[in-house]
């Protein structure tokens, strides 16, 4: 990675009134831009400066507390999918976090600490801490660090980072990295399939949980002749999700056609890969978002 000592622009920290006068905060280093609302610690934007955009945001997202942002990277904890009378994917995404740390590099990165507090919904767990670090520097960097705060029970979670990644054309890009892996397929009831492709396609709605899967993935767009790269360390779910034309007019803060705009793959812990963490022990989930032409 090349050094700020070799570009003139110093990192840049700046706290700002974001969509539904939210509070965000815009990080700008010598290689990137990224945005980041309190709300959820939910990043909505990575830039490189030369660069498209590599997240997707949907211009109908709703910025309002208790309501997830539909775009960037919604941090999904403590459960994954839908619970029986409890919110979609867990209470993370919805809640307000704290900013515990600044901590600006000698390299020109630039890592912010944030802390999930303690909301009453943690209360059907026991005590636990959830941290989360993102780092900008040339890629974007996410750790989600859970710590087992109990001294006598284990603590069972679900996590993801289910991030939306901006593609020019959906029909035109491939997600590579998962052949082999077994999945679960929502599109069908749960069953259980193995992936056959090296460079999957989409073609209709996708919305499958790739087990045991902790490789990196790679999402090849050939129109933008881009590819984004997936690197990920204790994540042994990878989740592919692109909702297609009925799912997208069945939600009221995705656009018709944006579809065609996005694909998620999420870098997780989920299902039957979910964690039990044991008294006093801490899980450190690592995911680094990257680029190139
Ligand atoms: C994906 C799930 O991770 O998230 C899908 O696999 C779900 O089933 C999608 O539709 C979006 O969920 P939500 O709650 O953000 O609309």
């Amino acid at each position: 990675m090349a050094t700020a000592s070799k570009n003139p622009v110093p990192a840049r920290v700046t706290f700002l009134d974001g969509r539904g006068e939210m509070p965000m905060v815009e990080i700008t280093t010598a290689w990137s831009t990224a945005e980041i609302y309190l709300h959820g610690a939910h990043v909505t934007n990575f830039k490189k400066h030369d660069e498209a955009p590599i997240l997707f945001l949907s211009q109908c997202s709703r910025f309002e507390a208790n309501q997830p942002i539909r775009g960037g990277i919604p941090v999904i904890f403590p459960w994954f999918g839908a619970r029986e009378g409890m919110t979609m994917h867990g209470f993370a995404r919805i809640k307000a976090w704290e900013i515990k740390e600044i901590i600006p590099a000698p390299d020109g990165s630039v890592s912010m600490r944030f802390r999930l507090p303690n909301y009453p919904e943690a209360g059907a767990y026991p005590p636990f801490l959830a941290e989360y670090v993102v780092t900008v520097n040339e890629a974007l960097t996410l750790e989600l660090i859970v710590t087992n705060n109990s001294t006598e029970e284990s603590l069972e979670f679900e996590e993801c980072l289910h991030t939306y990644f901006a593609v020019e054309d959906v029909g035109a890009i491939t997600v590579a990295g998962l052949k082999g892996h077994s999945y679960l397929d929502k599109v069908a009831n749960f069953a259980k399939k193995t992936e056959m492709d090296q460079a999957i396609r989409i073609a209709s709605e996708v919305d499958r949980i790739y087990l045991d899967a902790s490789g990196t993935v790679e999402i090849h767009d050939a129109k933008l002749k881009r590819v984004i790269r997936v690197a990920k360390e204790n994540s042994t779910s990878t989740v592919v999700w692109n909702p297609w034309i009925a799912k997208a007019q069945q939600m009221p803060d995705f656009g018709n056609e944006e579809y065609q705009k996005m694909v998620c793959v999420e870098s997780g812990n989920v299902n039957v890969n979910k964690l039990t963490l044991a008294p006093g022990k801490t899980s450190t989930m690592k995911v680094t978002l990257n680029s190139h032409h």
